[in-house]
């Protein structure tokens, strides 16, 4: 079997991350910051760890701004709805995920001010057409780091200045790039950092978070949820201190301990060192297909603006037939269809019916590339 999903969810998982799960549960089992006894404690620690791993991963200088969450789309919900009130403007881009989407629409119908600034059919943004829509007094401006359908890097950088430019906020959706890119989240200058565990780092599904910068102001945003932190018990107000200002109730811990793995494990490999082979792997992919005739290729053409996510189509087949064929034919495991991200397809060309999308990742070899090739290659044939 050939896994090119790794944009959905990565897989194999490291074996460290089995194994720290596993601990947790046997040796660390208790309800984390609740009672005092040694395994509420020893589960108090592995969480402490694993905002330690995380803020140390992207730079962030204090672990206690790292709110976990059970996946980016709520760290991205968490932190819209805790910030915006009607009446705010919000800048996005064309090629959001309905993860940043869905909830702008939803705040929108309150009378959330929203504007898309468009993308161009590669993905790429048109930074002064950015710059004039970012205008004084733009509350916040959210945009993925790198798109989920044509990988697509953003320049997160020039997007946080254009945004402190305008007295606006920067949110950074870090779901295809964390673990995949380095990040450091003082040099982009970002301020709410949304990421998930089980894609590039590696870790168990239902795992994520949310960094909140310096420049943000806790003290102004409302918590989303409420409910039991373990501390200030004595009060029925949410408590106003971080994390628990945004984490409540008991927390996954079993899977942050398999996160905190993934991340050791990602950042031992370097960072730097995945994305250098990431970049060969999109490299002869791109190369590879380009040679397939009647396939088109999505996205940039350099593999140096673009994560290992690469979407196609074939000439006179559906989408869903490629899928089916690589999966049922070749055992190629792929997702074709619209990837949760209406916008990016309209961007591209794409809507309604999508692409097939070929995403390596850390576990990929050249060898299952020039098979995947192959196999499409048989396919555009017949
Ligand atoms: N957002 C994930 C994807 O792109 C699930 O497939």
């Amino acid at each position: 079997m050939i896994y090119l999903d790794y944009a959905a969810t990565s897989w194999p998982k490291p074996p460290e991350v089995l194994k720290a799960m596993v601990d947790f549960l046997e040796r660390a089992g208790g309800n984390p910051g609740r009672s005092g006894h040694r395994l509420s404690i020893a589960a108090g620690r592995v969480i402490n760890e694993a905002r330690e791993a995380a803020a140390e991963c992207f730079g962030s200088g204090d672990p206690l701004r790292v709110i976990f969450t059970p996946n980016v789309t709520y760290a991205l919900n968490v932190g819209l709805q805790a910030l915006l009130q009607p009446g705010d403007r919000v800048v996005t881009t064309g090629i959001e995920h309905n993860s940043v989407m869905r909830p702008l629409r939803e705040l929108a119908k309150t009378g959330l001010d929203l504007v898309v600034a468009p993308c161009d059919p590669t993905g790429g943004i048109d930074l002064d057409a950015l710059r004039r829509l970012v205008t004084p007094g733009t509350r916040l401006v959210v945009a993925n780091h790198a798109s989920n359908v044509v990988g697509t890097i953003l320049p997160a950088a020039d997007i946080a200045a254009i945004s402190h430019h305008a007295g606006a906020l920067f949110m950074l959706d870090a779901a295809q790039t964390a673990g995949v890119l380095p990040i450091d989240l003082k040099t982009l200058d970002v301020d709410l950092f949304a990421f998930t565990g089980h894609k590039g780092l590696h870790g168990p599904p239902g795992t994520g978070g949310l960094i909140l910068g310096e420049r943000v102001d806790v003290d102004a945003m409302r918590p989303v949820f409420a409910g039991g932190t373990g501390s200030r018990s004595e009060r029925e107000q949410q408590p106003e201190i971080l994390p628990d200002k945004f984490e409540v109730g008991t927390p996954n811990g079993v899977g942050i301990a398999g996160l905190a793995a993934g991340i050791r494990h990602v950042m031992a490999h370097g960072i730097a060192a995945i994305r250098s082979d990431e970049m060969a792997l999109t490299a002869q992919l791109c190369a590879g297909l380009t040679t397939i005739p009647g396939v088109q290729i999505y996205g940039p053409g350099s593999p140096a603006a673009r994560t290992a996510t690469v979407s196609v189509t074939l000439a006179g087949k559906s989408v869903s037939e490629v899928g089916w064929r690589l999966d049922d034919e070749f055992e190629i495991l792929t997702r074709v269809g619209l990837h949760c991200s209406p916008a990016t397809h309209r961007t591209i060309g794409t809507f309604p019916e999508g692409t097939v999308r070929l995403a390596p990742g850390l576990a990929t070899t050249p060898a299952e590339i020039d098979a995947t090739l192959r196999a499409l290659s048989a396919i555009a044939r017949g």
